[in-house]
């Protein structure tokens, strides 16, 4: 029997943070170690260019995200690991499911509704500032899906629309032309990975509260030192369930480790103390990968090696399926 294919793609935007360790990059990592699953993951550059026009940070946040991904134990003869541009048939399945895929479909893509809304509150032309990439950005990610027939998509809840559509999309092409696509579904994150920032809200880069995953030992604990507290004094008995301190310690903490910072709350640990484990706790934890990442940003090479390969195998997936594609929409040799 096959074993169920897991797919997944990370947009290549900004550095790594503390959030996306715990939420998505950790729970990832322990997926692809289950064998009854076939994982594939991917570098989503091109998706990279809806939100980031500069070339130097689109090149230096693709090394970032291997790079990080690689230092924290990916482990790549497990999991299909590779970059969306090394794939040319993404792109040329884009365009033939832009064809079939209804415009009014794509009107209703939150990400699209949202930057229309922004110019209605302000004002503006509906399509001030949005590009057809913005517009379609669904198709590109229904073509990274369906070219290797992925089935179990993890994806957060802001994707699920996504997913929805590309089952929408692969099933007006089945009916259209033939039975080729697999129809994907989305799964879901728990609600427990969620990592709080600084001020407490979800760690976001658009909140400007995140932790840096791979700074160095001394930002990282200035970092630590900023996140809010109230006021109590040591000796005063805190409240853990409504401490970003005490969350922090729980996404880095085994559960007896747990239980006992719950009591050095209960017993009025001083802010400074309670930062000051959790920093040396998170810290340990980053020791090894940190160094890992230094050497693999030092020099790309390695990356590119591991990228190159993962093409290869991924490439295997995607001709076939293309080959089948272009067939049936009568694109082919003619005789
Ligand atoms: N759009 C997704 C995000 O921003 C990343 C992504 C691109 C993706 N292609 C995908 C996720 C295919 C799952 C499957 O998070």
């Amino acid at each position: 029997m096959n074993k169920p294919r897991v797919l997944t793609g990370i947009t290549t935007t900004g550095t790594p943070h503390l959030g996306n360790f715990v939420g998505a990059i950790r729970p990832a990592i322990e997926a692809s170690k289950d064998s009854g699953v076939e994982s594939f993951l991917f570098l989503a550059d091109y998706h990279s260019l809806i939100k980031c026009q500069k070339p130097d940070l689109v090149m230096q946040s693709s090394k970032e995200v291997a790079a990080a991904w690689l230092s924290l134990g990916l482990d790549p003869s497990r999991t299909i690991f590779y970059r969306q541009s090394d794939i040319p048939e993404i792109t040329e399945l884009t365009w033939i499911l832009t064809c079939c895929s209804a415009k009014g479909l794509m009107n209703r893509a939150h990400a699209y509704k949202a930057a229309v809304n922004v110019n209605e509150e302000a004002g503006e032309d509906v399509d001030f500032g949005i590009t057809m990439g913005l517009f379609s950005y669904p198709i590109l990610m229904a073509a990274d899906i369906l070219l290797f027939s992925g089935e179990r998509i993890p994806v957060g809840k802001d994707q699920i629309q996504h997913v929805e559509m590309a089952r929408d999309i692969a099933q007006r092409f089945n009916h259209n032309f033939s039975e080729i696509l697999t129809i994907p579904e989305a799964v879901v994150g728990e609600e427990a990975s969620v990592l709080l920032g600084l001020d407490g809200r979800k760690m976001s880069k658009s909140y400007n509260n995140i932790i840096p995953l791979f700074c160095s030992e001394k930002q990282l604990k200035k970092s630590i030192n900023r996140i809010k507290t109230n006021l109590l004094e040591p000796g005063e008995p805190k409240n853990a369930d409504d401490s970003a301190v005490f969350h922090l310690w729980c996404a880095f903490s085994d559960e007896s480790e747990i239980s006992n910072m719950r009591l050095r709350f209960e017993e009025g640990i001083g802010w400074g103390d309670a930062k000051k484990m959790l920093f040396e706790k998170v810290n340990d934890q980053l020791i090894e990968p940190r160094d890992k990442f230094q050497r693999l940003m030092d020099d790309g090479s390695y990356i590119e090696t591991i990228l190159k390969e993962g093409a290869v195998k991924a490439r295997e997936e995607s001709i076939e399926l293309i080959g089948k594609v272009r067939k049936a929409v009568g694109i082919a040799a003619l005789d």
